[in-house]
This record gives structure tokens, C-alpha cells and sequence, in this order.
């Protein structure tokens, strides 16, 4: 492992001599057991600790199929599916691999009793499978997270619509939180130069689902002067949502719960902020109960941000607590696009203020491979910038992952796998140079 780190830190590694490489047969993963799905029985989610689930291991290294790539992992991040794994919740993730691995003898590699989990990755391909022709070792690299089979026609005009589509590292094996990551080369795009490994690698996941959300023909197909309310304005999906709202011409009206988190919002170029903790808006009276009263409370609170405008898109993800009051402040005719429910899926919404007033719930989730695609480019032209708070190593990731599970994180939360320290990468210093204060903008808020 270490003549990898070395060929990928001298910076002028020839392809040739990366495909010489000696490939390790094991390698150091961040993983979850098959037989300790159980081990949080009985406590509520908020008490079950990542720290204690997530263990870093050393597993063998995967045998390379068609069409596949072996990264060595310079930097990766947490996602909230790392908390949902690590967790067990909804549902342990071991039966998603038990159904992955019953589809052909190459997908039964992932049937394993441990998870290698994480969705993110920068890095440089250290192999490739047959029939891989357009990535070489040596590349330097991030990895989106959609995994398809494209058997089906079902997908064939958007990638998200495969039958079999999975998010890598979520619903496969071999994920991103580890010194070598098994993907897809589909999965493959190339590392924006002028970030660091722990930036290139933060964006992928939230990025891509934030673009689909709210830009693409497949979400809210956002447009200039749209008023967009976006929940946890300055977290995982929501920091890339206000840049998008911004950068498209919309107005986004920001909601966080600290000033902290309000100040970020500010400093990217939002105006339109609501602290929901200083406001109190409290939707639910009691767990089976809405308040319609705090549904126009929060309405009020908008017009007067907007100057007496309705919301055009709601990003929404929060969910059960949140879903009724996000379908009453939409505007006739507006959208409501949802990818999660963070606190809660069974959402109660008065449907007569959606049908009376035409307005559509639109689903989302992560992205097809050209959105992806769009959304990477996005980053690399220094459009559209990483949300980096704070770096964890790996055998940290327990911690990592507890930051995002408390909400005590801003944006995303980074972990270096192979990379010794943060800072290291960048190839084009003149990009960075334009955009360093906005690429610096979450660092430790
Ligand atoms: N379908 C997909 O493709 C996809 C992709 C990415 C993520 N997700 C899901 O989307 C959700 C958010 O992911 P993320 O990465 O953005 O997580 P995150 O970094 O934790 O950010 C979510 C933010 O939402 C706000 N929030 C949380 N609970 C809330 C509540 N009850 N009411 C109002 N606001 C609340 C918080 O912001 P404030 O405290 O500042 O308000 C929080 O920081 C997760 O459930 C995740 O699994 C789905």
C-alpha cells in the first residue's frame, strides 16, 4: 500500500508503472458486522453511537469483474446512508447485499458478512477490468454512487430507472470509506484539479442528489427568480441546493437552526434566512397531531422575506415534521420535491391544499449518470464549490459518522483514507486561487 501512497504522491507517476503496481490482497476498510445488526436493540435512534458499530478492518481486496475499477481511496466523506447503515435503520443493509448477491455470480462478491461501507471517493484507478478502455491506472478521480446494470430498458433514458440501480457502498459492497474502492467505471469522472483530495471527494453524493432535486428536467426544473425554500440550507444536500439556487438566478429562502448555520447561508450569498429555533415553529402539537396555526405562522414569516411571495420549489428531506407546512407555503402550481425523510417517512400533509391549489409532490433520489456527470463539471469550473467543514482519518470514522447522526456538523463531514494529511492534490493553483475563500467557506464554522 505504501508503494501506491508513494506513486501517487510523487505526482508524476507514468500510467505504465501505476499499472505495475503491486495490488495488495487485503486492504483497511471502514465496515459494519452481519452479527451485530442487532446490537442497538431497544435504544432510540438518537442513542445508537457509530462509534460502536463501525470498525476499521482489515478485509481482502475484491476480484475485479468487466467493467469495474479498483481506486486507491485518497479521501472520502460521510453521508447520512453512512448513519443509516451504521445504525441499522431503517433496515440493516445486509439484506440489500443478500438481494444484490443473488443476481449473478459476480454480484455474489458483495454477500458478505461485513459491510465496506461509504459513498464518496477521490482517488486514482489502480486497475481496471475487461472492456474498460476510457480510464487508465494512474487517473486521478471521483466516483459518483450510482450503480446499474442497464439490462432493462426501463433505464435506458434515465439511468436512476434501472430495475437494478443501487447506491454504491449503501446498497453494495466495497464503498468509498477505505483505502481501495471497487466501483463501476461508469461510476468514474474526473477529480476537479484545483481541489484538495478531502474537497474532490465531499461534493459527489449531496451534489449529484441536490442537482436532480432542483435543477434537472427529472426534479424541480428550477429556473431564475424561482423562490426556493430549502430545508437545512447549510447541510449535506441543502449547502449544494443554495449554491444552486444562487448560481441559477433563483432566491432561496434558507432554513437552519443556528445562527451559526445562518451565517454560512450568508456568507454564500443567500438573503432569505429563517432560523426554525428562533422562530419556534412547532408543526406538530404532539406526535399524532399538526398545528395548521404554525403551517401559516411559518407562511407569514416567508412573505414577509419575499415581499409577499408564495414558495415556487420546496427542497424538501426532513420529512414527517416538516412535509405539512412545506405543502401549505407552496404556491399554486408549485412543486414539492422530496428525496428523504430524515425524521420520519409516514408524511401527513391536508391534500386539499395540494389538489385545490395544483401543485405537485415530486420524488427524487440520487442521480442518472449524465446529471452526475453535469453536476461534477459544475465543480470542477469552480461553479459550484465544496462544503467541507472538517476532516476525520479513518480510524475515526465512528466519530465522523456521529457528528452527522447529532446534526453537530456544518455541510460535510470529510475522512482521509490513504491521503497521510489534508491539503494535498491540488493540481491547478490558479483555479483554486479564484475560488479559495468560497472553497474555504464551511471550514471549522
Ligand atoms: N435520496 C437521495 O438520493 C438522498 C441523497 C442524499 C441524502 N439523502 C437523505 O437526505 C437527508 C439529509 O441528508 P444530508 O446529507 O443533507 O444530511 P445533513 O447534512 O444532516 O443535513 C440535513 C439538515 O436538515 C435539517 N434537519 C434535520 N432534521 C430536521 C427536522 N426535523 N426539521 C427541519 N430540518 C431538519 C438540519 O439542518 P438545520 O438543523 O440547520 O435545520 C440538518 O443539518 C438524509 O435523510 C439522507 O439520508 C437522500
Amino acid at each position: 500500500m505504501q508503494q501506491i501512497l508513494d506513486a501517487i504522491l510523487a505526482g508524476d507517476t507514468s500510467p505504465e508503472d501505476f499499472a505495475n503496481l503491486e495490488i495488495p490482497e487485503s486492504y483497511r476498510a471502514a465496515l459494519v458486522r452481519k452479527d451485530e445488526v442487532d446490537m442497538f436493540e431497544g435504544l432510540e435512534s438518537r442513542d445508537k453511537d457509530p462509534r460502536k458499530s463501525l470498525h476499521v478492518e482489515e478485509v481482502p481486496l475484491p476480484e475485479l469483474g468487466p467493467g469495474e475499477a479498483l481506486v486507491a481511496v485518497m479521501a472520502s466523506a460521510i453521508n447520512y446512508n453512512t448513519v443509516w447503515t451504521s445504525i441499522f435503520e431503517p433496515v440493516s443493509t445486509f439484506g440489500f447485499l443478500e438481494r444484490y448477491g443473488r443476481l449473478s455470480d459476480l454480484t455474489k462478491r458483495h454477500d458478505l458478512p461485513y459491510h465496506v461501507v461509504g459513498s464518496d471517493l477521490a482517488g486514482v484507478v489502480l486497475a481496471t477490468g475487461p472492456g474498460v478502455t476510457k480510464w487508465k491506472p494512474g487517473t486521478e478521480v471521483v466516483a459518483h454512487c450510482l450503480s446499474v446494470e442497464l439490462e432493462d430498458a426501463d433505464g435506458h433514458d434515465d439511468t436512476m430507472m434501472d430495475p437494478q440501480q443501487r447506491i454504491w457502498g449503501f446498497e453494495t459492497n466495497f464503498g468509498g470509506l477505505a483505502d481501495i474502492a471497487l466501483v463501476k467505471s461508469n461510476q468514474l469522472m474526473p477529480k476537479p484539479a484545483h481541489l484538495t483530495w478531502e474537497e474532490a471527494a465531499s461534493p459527489g453524493l449531496v451534489n449529484c442528489t441536490a442537482y436532480r432535486q432542483l435543477v434537472s428536467k427529472n426534479g424541480g426544473q428550477m429556473k431564475q427568480g424561482d423562490n426556493v425554500l430549502i430545508w437545512g440550507a447549510s447541510g449535506g444536500l441543502g449547502g449544494f441546493a443554495t449554491q444552486y439556487a444562487l448560481n441559477g438566478g433563483a432566491n432561496p429562502v434558507c432554513v437552519v437552526s443556528s445562527d451559526d448555520k445562518a451565517e454560512i447561508c450568508r456568507s454564500m450569498g443567500a438573503e432569505m434566512i429563517i432560523n426554525r429555533n428562533a422562530e419556534d415553529f412547532r408543526f406538530w402539537k404532539d406526535p399524532q397531531t399538526q398545528d395548521p396555526k404554525e403551517w401559516k405562522r411559518f407562511g407569514a414569516k416567508i412573505r414577509e422575506l419575499t415581499g409577499g411571495e408564495d414558495i415556487d420549489i420546496v427542497f424538501e428531506h426532513p420529512g414527517r415534521e416538516t412535509f405539512g407546512a412545506s405543502v401549505y407555503v407552496t404556491r399554486k402550481g408549485g412543486t414539492i420535491t422530496t428525496c428523504a425523510s430524515t425524521s420520519g417517512y409516514m408524511h401527513e400533509y391536508d391534500n386539499r391544499y395540494l389538489w385545490m391549489n395544483l401543485k405537485r409532490i415530486v420524488s427524487s433520489h440520487f442521480a442518472n449518470y449524465r446529471e452526475s456527470w453535469e453536476a461534477n463539471r459544475l465543480i470542477a469550473q469552480g461553479k459550484i464549490h465544496p462544503t467541507l467543514s472538517g476532516t476525520y482519518s479513518l480510524d475515526e470514522v465512528g466519530q465522523a459518522a456521529l457528528d452527522v447522526h447529532r446534526n453537530a456538523h456544518q455541510g460535510k463531514v470529510g475522512v482521509l483514507c490513504l491521503a497521510p494529511e489534508e491539503g494535498l492534490g491540488v493540481r491547478n493553483h490558479e483555479l483554486r486561487s479564484q475560488h479559495e475563500s468560497a472553497i474555504n467557506r464551511f471550514r471549522n464554522v
